[in-house]
């Protein structure tokens, strides 16, 4: 049986391209959130414009499984670099998610602790990372690492500071994580490919109304090229 991929992305601009490659899609609106099924190079696909931000990304994760069945969901759209030497239009693959704003440090545990779950990191399948790693392959100068995701868009450079201290994040979110949490108690591998926008730091506020279009374009690309 062909598996059927999941595929997530925040924006309207990051999942537009990858919307208008898919054959026989059809659209379905749950929860607010519109789905489009049909298939990418032949191979069944369900691709979602889940809303920015943890809670919206939960959800849809969520619809993705228990509606759709999905066997496999990827996350796709643009980031803030993290790590030092990535720059605007690098790519990033995750090997591993982290919410870097869930804290309850002050009952003594480490930040990022997700309770019940009890982990600080969230694994990303590794035959997806595989594959998706060498779906970009020279195309573009690639990072596989943490991507640490919250409820906040990061424009400030002691955040990212923190972010690659505690948690050796490579780029910074605001849905991964979210994803990575909903896939881990479902049991449905996850991964997630990224293409940085802006530096995170005090000049993110600038730098992303240029580059987030011609950074969600390359990303979407990318996952195309996944399905080829
Ligand atoms: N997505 C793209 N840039 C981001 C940033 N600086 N912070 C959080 N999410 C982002």
């Amino acid at each position: 049986m062909t598996k059927t991929t999941g595929i997530i992305g925040a924006m309207d601009v990051e999942v537009e391209a990858i919307k208008a490659a898919m054959e026989r899609a059809e659209e379905k609106i749950i929860s607010s959130i519109p789905f489009t099924v049909g298939t990418l190079h032949g191979k069944p696909a369900i691709l979602a414009r889940c809303g920015i931000g943890k809670v919206n990304a939960a959800v849809c994760a969520q619809i993705m499984i228990s509606v759709f069945g999905v066997d496999e969901i990827i996350n796709t759209g643009v980031a803030g670099a993290v790590a030092h030497g990535i720059v605007q239009n690098d790519m990033v693959v995750a090997s591993r998610f982290v919410q870097h704003d869930v804290d309850t440090s002050p009952i003594g545990d480490p930040v990022g602790f997700v309770s019940t779950v009890n982990t600080i990191y969230f694994e990303a399948d590794r035959g997806i990372t595989e594959r998706l790693r060498a779906a970009i392959g020279d195309k573009a100068h690639t990072l596989v690492g943490t991507i640490a995701t919250g409820d906040q868009f990061v424009a400030d450079k002691r955040v990212t500071e923190k972010l690659r201290t505690l948690f050796d994040a490579a780029a910074c979110d605001m849905e991964g994580g979210a994803i990575a949490q909903v896939c881990t108690l479902a049991g449905v591998p996850f991964g997630a490919v990224r293409c940085i926008s802006d530096s995170a730091d005090e000049q993110a506020t600038m730098d992303y109304p240029d580059f987030a279009a011609k950074a969600a374009a390359t990303c979407s690309a990318m996952v195309i090229a996944y399905f080829a």
